[in-house]
């Protein structure tokens, strides 16, 4: 994979001079120790329908040049839904809808900038709106989930370091939000330090873990917002976690490194976590003005089956703007289709309501 961070083979639009599919398969078929779409335990509820014609025209889009398509503005990654966004079988449910709650779930990517953040913040705003009681936990130095759910490091006291490092307890850190049902544990930088000062630690891997034991029975929903790194920090969350959401970007090179990551879980389920599944898959930032996207998301079912959510996070800048002013977009503009992208997906990740 020593090509993944060659720009070579890309012409100056960024579209590979290479047909991408297979271009785009190199990230995968290195993995072929790769579980491929897993055998899931039975579904109880079949998620919902994929948004189709509701979710077209919700918006209008600020952040196009060209005009908008009818492709554009819907939330699932196909001008013809079905075929691309439903599961093979046409009617599949998606893996991990119906898990049992509470349910902790790492999201995790190593890369930087694929939209875990983004999407910790606001799948946990659309659960919490469905009656979910949901946890952020911000594992980010960057602080990101902590800001963008309108938490001032200067208003708690406590926060993820403090947890992680100096035995903290878990339930004084978490601070409530604007939104009914969502609470966030905030980080600020001086996580940064954790990832060094874990490292001589008694249990270093397990003090998360150790941690959510306290509260997790306040809450149906634990997203880990995990930092750009497979660092202790992010073992942590793998070793505390039952479920990885994994966030993967509709662009070029989206699948680079998602082996490593792979192995990292693998490797923390056999040593740390024998429960632990990479159980759900999310399509970001998906742009149906380019052939690219819909390029990856194919690849992407293909490698994963079931595990891909039917939903798909459309690119909107409504979405990149919300944490400048602390909110989830289900609050900054509940009417966008970046938040009814999350909504849907809520109702698919969780299989209903509470
Ligand atoms: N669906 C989207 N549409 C437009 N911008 C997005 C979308 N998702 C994320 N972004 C923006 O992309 C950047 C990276 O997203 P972020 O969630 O912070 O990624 P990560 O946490 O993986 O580093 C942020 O500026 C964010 O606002
Ligand atoms: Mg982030």
């Amino acid at each position: 994979m020593d090509d993944e961070n060659s720009t070579e083979g890309a012409s100056s639009s960024g579209i590979p001079s290479e047909p991408v599919r297979s271009s785009v398969t190199t990230g995968v078929t290195a993995d072929n120790e790769l579980s491929p779409p897993a055998v899931s335990p039975p579904v109880q509820d079949a998620p919902a329908e994929p948004p189709l014609e509701t979710t077209t025209t919700a918006e209008v889009p600020t952040d196009a040049s060209t005009p908008t398509t009818a492709d554009e503005a819907v939330v699932t990654d196909s001008p013809e839904p079905v075929d691309v966004v439903a599961a093979p079988t046409g009617r599949q449910p998606q893996a991990a809808s119906g898990n049992p709650l509470p349910r902790v779930m790492a999201v995790a990517n190593q890369k930087g900038g694929v939209g875990k953040t983004t999407t910790s913040v606001n799948l946990g705003a659309a659960l919490a709106e469905l009656g979910f009681r949901v946890l952020v936990i911000d594992l980010d130095p960057q602080g990101n989930a902590t800001t963008g759910l309108g938490i001032d490091a200067r208003n708690f006291e406590l926060s993820m370091y403090d947890v992680l490092m100096r035995d903290s307890s878990l339930e004084d850190c978490v601070e409530p939000t604007s939104m009914k049902n969502l609470f966030v544990a905030p980080a600020t930088i001086a996580l940064a330090g954790a990832e060094i000062e874990l490292v001589p630690a008694f249990s270093r891997e397990l003090k998360l873990k150790r941690a959510i034991e306290t509260v997790i029975d306040d809450f149906d929903f634990v997203l880990i917002d995990c930092p750009p790194s497979l660092g202790l920090i992010t073992v942590n969350a793998l070793a505390a976690a039952d479920e990885v959401l994994v966030p993967i970007q509709c662009e070029y090179y989206a699948l680079e490194g998602l082996s490593q990551l792979m192995r990292n879980v693998h490797l923390v389920a056999s040593n740390l976590n024998p429960r632990l599944d990479i159980s759900t898959i999310v399509l970001t930032m998906y742009d149906a003005r380019t052939k690219l996207s819909d390029q990856v998301a194919t690849e992407v079912r293909d490698h994963f089956g079931n595990k891909v959510c039917r939903i798909v996070i459309p690119r909107t800048v409504r979405l990149s703007e919300a944490p400048s002013f602390g909110q989830p977009i289900t609050a900054f503009d509940p009417a966008s289709r970046g938040a009814i992208a999350y909504r849907e997906l809520a109702k698919e990740v969780s299989g209903g309501t509470s």
